[in-house]
């Protein structure tokens, strides 16, 4: 008999996704809970992206631009590419999905980090492309062990920098080796969904290196600091022709008009996105300090979130909080949770569960 599902798809389980406030309402009849599961922007969407949405929402009756060219346009002038170098999706998550079905089939290969943002690991699966997840290193990609993780037929190798779940990034030269050693055919995306966050002054973008190798696709978000995350818009810039070939994959309506007109006015909204930077540079800093005073482990975080070892079953310790109205993330069966950096508030709430909790 033809089984219904590929293996892939039979082996798959779901997207673990933060818990929702109005779900732990539900279960738990905890009514002032904050959520800081999801690394959203605490401080909510950039007010000149809310009015751009409100002024588009009366032309909801409209498709959107299936070809998204305002914003195209507004993000290749913003980042010095060429239009035809940008792809905007539904979410970076969807041009995840994108790359694996355009570039992949079961005789392929896939590299990424492990642990990274897991989408890369569940498109592979779903697209039964084989893969490598090569541990990291004290919490950081091994970008010399992923090099050696490629193989012949090798078409695609992930980067998240700084990397999801752990906070931590890569160094400008160990990126450099990495585009510069693995061999050209391989497209190698830099995931750069929290870039904005990065203080570290060893830290390259990926639009910066493009010099280093022709096969190299950097994937932007608009749903982390510009605080978009419900309207679904992330990027890809790249060379056009390999950007020409995800294009023809993609559904034809696949950004909304009102992510796309948001995402071009909080580009704009540079005072939005310093606050926004601030803000979690303040709460980050308070949350480490408070992780270490609790005699807990952390990654070194360039994100809006952090990742700390409980040193006992993080679901435990996630389920406890739930308790106090907290909602973090907890990683399977690990010691390990990750939390985002919330507002000042937040982050006071979350330091005051931690320590209920733990100590
Ligand atoms: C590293 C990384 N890449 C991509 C995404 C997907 O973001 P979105 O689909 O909202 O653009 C996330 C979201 O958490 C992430 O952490």
């Amino acid at each position: 008999m033809n089984p219904l599902v590929t293996p892939g798809i039979e082996s798959l389980k779901p997207y673990e996704a933060g818990k929702p406030i109005e779900e732990l309402a539900r279960e738990l009849g905890v009514t002032d809970a904050i959520k800081v599961a999801s690394n959203e922007n605490p401080l909510g969407p950039s007010p000149k992206a809310l009015q751009a949405v409100q002024l588009a929402l009366a032309s909801c009756h409209r498709y959107p631009d299936a070809a998204t060219y305002r914003l195209r346009q507004a993000l290749s002038e913003h980042h010095g590419l060429q239009m035809a170098e940008v792809l905007p999706g539904n979410g970076s998550n969807e041009l995840l999905e994108l790359l694996l079905r355009t570039f992949t089939t079961p005789a392929d290969h896939v590299v990424f980090g492990e642990p990274a943002f897991v989408v890369y690991k569940l498109a592979a699966i779903a697209q039964g492309t084989p893969f490598t997840g090569v541990p990291l290193k004290d919490h950081v990609h091994d970008l010399p062990a992923m090099a050696a993780a490629v193989r012949p037929n090798t078409k695609l190798l992930f980067v998240a920098n700084p990397n999801n779940p752990t906070g931590t990034h890569v160094p400008r030269a160990a990126l450099e080796r990495l585009l510069r050693d693995v061999p050209p055919e391989v497209i190698i995306v830099l995931d750069e969904a929290y870039m904005e966050y990065v203080e570290a002054p060893d830290y390259a973008d990926g639009l910066s290196l493009r010099h280093l190798r022709e096969r190299l696709i950097v994937l932007r978000t608009f749903s982390k600091i510009y605080g978009l995350a419900a309207l679904r818009v992330g990027w890809a810039g790249g060379p056009a022709h390999l950007l020409d070939y995800v294009n023809r994959v993609r559904a034809p309506f696949n950004v909304n008009s009102l992510g796309q007109v948001a995402a071009i006015a909080a580009l704009d909204d540079v005072e939005h996105v310093t606050r926004s930077r601030e803000s979690n540079r303040r709460g980050r800093a308070r949350l480490a300090a408070a992780l270490s005073e609790l005699g807990l482990a952390q990654a070194p975080s360039q994100t809006n979130f952090i990742w700390a070892d409980l040193w006992r079953p993080g679901r435990q310790v996630y389920e406890a909080l739930l308790r106090k109205g907290v909602i973090v993330r907890p990683f399977g069966d690990s010691t390990f949770v990750r939390i985002t950096v919330g507002t000042d508030a937040e982050v006071d709430r979350v330091i005051g569960a931690l320590r209920e909790v733990l100590g």
